[in-house]
């Protein structure tokens, strides 16, 4: 009897695991880096406004995402994920158009992935390149 108990205690356990690792795994931080890179680059390009990942810390890049103000709140990071931006640019602009489909919210969290994992304290800080 007590045995069962613990098999399904450490099957319980190992389901719980593995939702949790799927949680940290929402964004997915390659097609993140393919937009960052090729759209959101492409608009900060040349000498001093460029921004790559690594011009900031994991915890401001959280609340950058969190606080959708980009230029301080001028326009939104939101308008900038979103269908219609992408539609307008996609005759264009190749990443826009190869994701074209992704939903906002999910192209947003890929894109937090990728600008979290490439800041200077992240787990492979990147530049814009
Ligand atoms: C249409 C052009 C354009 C696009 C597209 C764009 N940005 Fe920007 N971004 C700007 C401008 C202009 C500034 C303000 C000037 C500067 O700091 O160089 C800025 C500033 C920023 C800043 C600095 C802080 C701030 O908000 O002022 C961050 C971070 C940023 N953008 C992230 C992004 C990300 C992430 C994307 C892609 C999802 C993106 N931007 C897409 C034009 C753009």
């Amino acid at each position: 009897m007590k045995s069962h108990f613990s098999i399904l205690s450490g099957i319980t356990l190992g389901l719980l695991a593995l939702s949790f690792a799927g949680e940290a795994a929402d964004g997915d931080w390659k097609r993140g880096r393919v937009y960052y890179r090729f759209v959101c680059t492409d608009c900060h390009k040349g000498g001093s406004s460029e921004i790559p990942p690594n011009s900031r810390s994991m915890a401001e890049w959280k609340a950058y995402f969190q606080a959708d103000k980009h230029e301080k709140g001028k326009t939104s990071l939101k308008y900038y994920v979103s269908k219609a931006f992408r539609e307008s640019i996609k005759a264009k602009n190749q990443a826009a158009a190869k994701f074209i489909d992704v939903p906002e919210d999910q192209l947003m969290k890929d894109i937090e992935a990728f600008a979290i994992r490439g800041a200077k304290d992240g787990d492979a800080p990147a530049t814009c390149n």
